[in-house]
């Protein structure tokens, strides 16, 4: 679904700067579980750069607070199906973008994952505590809380926030919203009791507003209610319109393709880049690229493998789950350890399942295979540098940025042609090598014998004379996928998004009532 450029108008009313009300439930480096913190951390960087008035809007995590501080009470509110007041604490993003923090400590204050208790499971309040979330995300837009200011749009990302575009959806002076699916594999789904609980208006239980066969979907309420849709890739954009994709949500998706669009993620290079990167033992560059050797000596040596610096490095970190294609890795694990001279590091936590499973490769063939279970930010980065090669198999991947990091850190992605794994590694040909456009391997079906064949290609490539696969990982570190492209789609989006409201889903059935 390309997208076509045109001269944005940056203001609001009088030339001031459009205001942009930001809201995620993790942004990095206060809180991450995943890619959506990434963005979350640096999207509204990057659209400040433009010139907008960014504000960013997040729950009260106890690693939020310690890692925003100082912060500043601004204001308290109470919002309905919720007895405490919610105090709104307000800091500052890399030191400039400014941040709420919505404070309610019954619900947020809680160790480790956000969304899961110690165990990984969800914790079993978590309807109450994004519709609080919400609650207070809307009256932050509305200027209810008394802050001082009106956001133009509110923008709003995956479930936890699904719930603000149907909430503002009957405010007559309500600020123009846009939803961003960074998945649409995690839905936000609660039965009728909990949809009852929450006093959520009676209306929205329809099919056309949060119902889901039975259930409340709090995704529903950004994808039936935001002026704008977006996801972030445009091959997800399309996919997602399919059944194999959708999850029951492409009939309501179709419903709105004239105003939703794929605008692909882009990657902070401040803080992924292989020249800078403090927590990388060897800086190198496209200049340098002889060097990167060295981070595999010393990842070898960090991690117990047998220190070679010829040995064919593959790396891969991801959460364990189902989309990312781990089990394809396990399967292909023989044919790895057949091939002389490779070597494998995982990084990665989730389903114990998994989790156990590489363990017992890693006991197996403690010489070839390092796994690390557990999330590790600097490791990530010490992975992605030491690596040849970098395994993303993953079944979907609406954008995925671990392929991108990879790209900068001349780690040579072999990838499923999926999502946004579709939209940005380019397989290797001899033509395209030459043509400096080849980054990468990837392969059609997400299954054993397809990532075999894809390892092996990238194997015999590997072993070709002279210097072709430098070739090849340069062209990747050449390639840009900073936000200054992305940012200006969302530009355009925003100003669409405020120049023509999308109607209100359920207008004609609550007049009907
Ligand atoms: P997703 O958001 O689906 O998890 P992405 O590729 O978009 O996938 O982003 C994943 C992000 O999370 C990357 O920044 C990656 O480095 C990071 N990450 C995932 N698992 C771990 C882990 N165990 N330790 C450190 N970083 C991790
Ligand atoms: C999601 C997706 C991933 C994407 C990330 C950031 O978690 O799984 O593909 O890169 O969000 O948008």
């Amino acid at each position: 679904m390309p997208l076509s450029f045109k001269v944005v108008n940056m203001s609001s009313h009088n030339n001031a700067p459009l205001k942009i009300l930001f809201t995620a439930s993790e942004a990095h480096p206060l809180i991450k579980t995943g890619g959506l913190a990434d963005v979350a951390g640096s999207l509204p960087i990057a659209l400040s750069n433009f010139g907008l008035d960014v504000r960013l809007v997040l729950p009260a995590y106890p690693d939020a607070i310690q890692r925003s501080a100082p912060l500043q009470e601004v204001t308290s509110i109470r919002v309905p199906g919720f007895t405490e007041t919610i105090r709104i604490l307000e800091g500052r993003l890399a030191g400039r973008i400014p941040l709420y923090l919505v404070d309610a400590p019954s619900l947020f204050n809680r160790p480790g994952n956000p969304y899961t208790d110690a165990s990984g499971k969800n914790w079993s309040d978590n309807g109450l505590r994004f519709i609080s979330f919400c609650r207070a995300v809307a009256s932050i837009a509305l200027n209810h809380a008394e802050l001082g200011w009106r956001p133009d749009l509110v923008h709003c990302n995956d479930w936890q926030t699904g719930l603000v575009p149907a909430l503002l959806s009957s405010e007559w002076n309500r600020p123009a919203t846009l939803f961003t699916i960074h998945n649409l594999a995690y839905q936000g789904l609660y039965d009728e009791e909990t949809f009852q609980s929450l006093r959520l208006p009676p209306e929205f239980w329809n099919p056309a507003a949060l119902e889901f066969h039975g259930h409340c979907s709090f995704i529903k309420g950004g994808l039936a209610f935001a002026d704008w849709v977006t996801t972030v890739s445009p091959t997800y954009a399309l996919e997602i319109l399919t059944k194999a994709f959708g999850y029951g949500l492409e009939g309501l998706l179709q419903h709105r393709a004239s105003r939703l669009k794929g605008v692909l993620n882009g990657i902070d290079y401040a803080i992924w880049n292989p020249a800078s990167d403090p927590a990388i033992p060897q800086h190198f560059d496209t200049n340098s690229f002889n060097l990167k050797y060295i981070n595999k000596v010393r990842l070898q040596q960090e991690l117990g493998l047998p220190v070679k610096e010829g040995a064919f490095l593959f790396g891969h970190i991801g959460r364990l789950v189902e989309q990312k294609g781990v089990d394809l890795i396990l399967d292909v694990l023989p044919g790895l350890i057949r091939t002389p001279n490779t070597q494998l590091v995982i990084l990665g936590s989730g389903s114990p399942e998994l989790e156990k499973a590489l363990h017992q490769a890693s006991k197996q063939h403690p010489d070839r295979v390092a796994v690390f279970i557990g999330y590790d930010e600097q490791l990530a980065h010490r992975i992605e540098a030491a690596s040849d090669c970098f395994l993303m198999p993953s079944r979907f991947e609406p954008c995925g940025l671990n392929q991108l990091y990879s790209l900068r850190y001349g780690a040579v992605p072999i990838v499923h042609r999926t999502g946004g794994l579709n939209d940005t590694v380019i397989d290797v040909s001899p033509r395209n090598l030459l043509d400096g456009i080849a980054t990468g391997f990837t392969f059609d079906t997400p299954d054993k014998n397809s990532l075999w064949r894809a390892v092996e290609r990238a194997i015999q490539f590997k072993n070709r004379p002279g210097v072709w696969w430098d070739n090849l990982a340069i062209n990747g570190m050449k390639q840009n996928f900073s936000w200054d492209t992305s940012a200006r789609h969302y530009l355009d989006i925003y100003q669409e998004a405020i120049d023509s409201p999308a109607p209100n889903p359920i207008a004609d059935i609550t007049e009907r009532i």
